[in-house]
């Protein structure tokens, strides 16, 4: 009898430890994120020896490939008139730059204005898309929906993006991501 107990209560606490809010504290997210931000160093060098940090744009197929950003002070920097850069020159550009503790999916929403919101899923962590058609961003894993400020038009997630403030100086070309 005591046996079945124990195993009742193993079952009572599998479930309960995987329970997620929103994946919020999920060790597959934790994990993902972690190699995606692993593999963000890896790939990219971040920072490098002169600060900057490259990243790449799967935006849903055209993003730029390699895209820089520079550290300045405690924000991010992207100078638009650098090739690598200049995907988002255009209106509907989008590009995924590597952050310090982030993986940041920037989009041209204006020509004015650029979106940026952490494109890591808050489902389970994939790496979310611009969707350029229907202006939103999509998930490829389980099929949540965001809107372009983050907020969730579909589940499974239920928790936003997180956003990041950006300043564009449009005659300069040159990008601030606040960080
Ligand atoms: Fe599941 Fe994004 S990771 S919907």
């Amino acid at each position: 009898m005591g046996s079945n107990d124990d195993r009742v209560m193993q079952l009572r606490v599998v479930p309960a430890a995987s329970t997620d809010e929103g994946c919020r504290g999920c060790s597959r997210r934790a994990v993902l994120h972690g190699l995606a931000l692993t593999a963000a160093s890896a790939l990219f060098g971040c920072p490098s020896g002169d600060g900057s940090m490259t990243g790449t744009g799967p935006d849903g197929g055209d993003g730029g490939s390699g895209s820089i950003a520079s550290a300045c002070g405690a924000n991010l920097c992207l100078d638009l008139n650098d090739p690598k850069n200049a995907v988002l020159t255009q209106v509907d550009g989008a590009l995924v730059v590597a952050a310090p503790r982030d993986s940041i999916l920037l989009v041209r929403s204006s020509t004015s204005a650029v979106l940026a919101v952490s494109d890591i899923c808050t489902h389970a962590g994939c790496g979310v898309r611009y969707d350029r058609v229907n202006k939103i961003f999509s998930c490829p894993c389980h099929g949540s929906q965001y809107t372009l400020t983050g907020m969730v038009l579909r589940g499974p997630a239920f928790k936003p993006l997180a956003k990041y403030q950006t300043q564009l100086d449009v005659s300069t070309n040159q990008l601030t991501i606040l960080l």
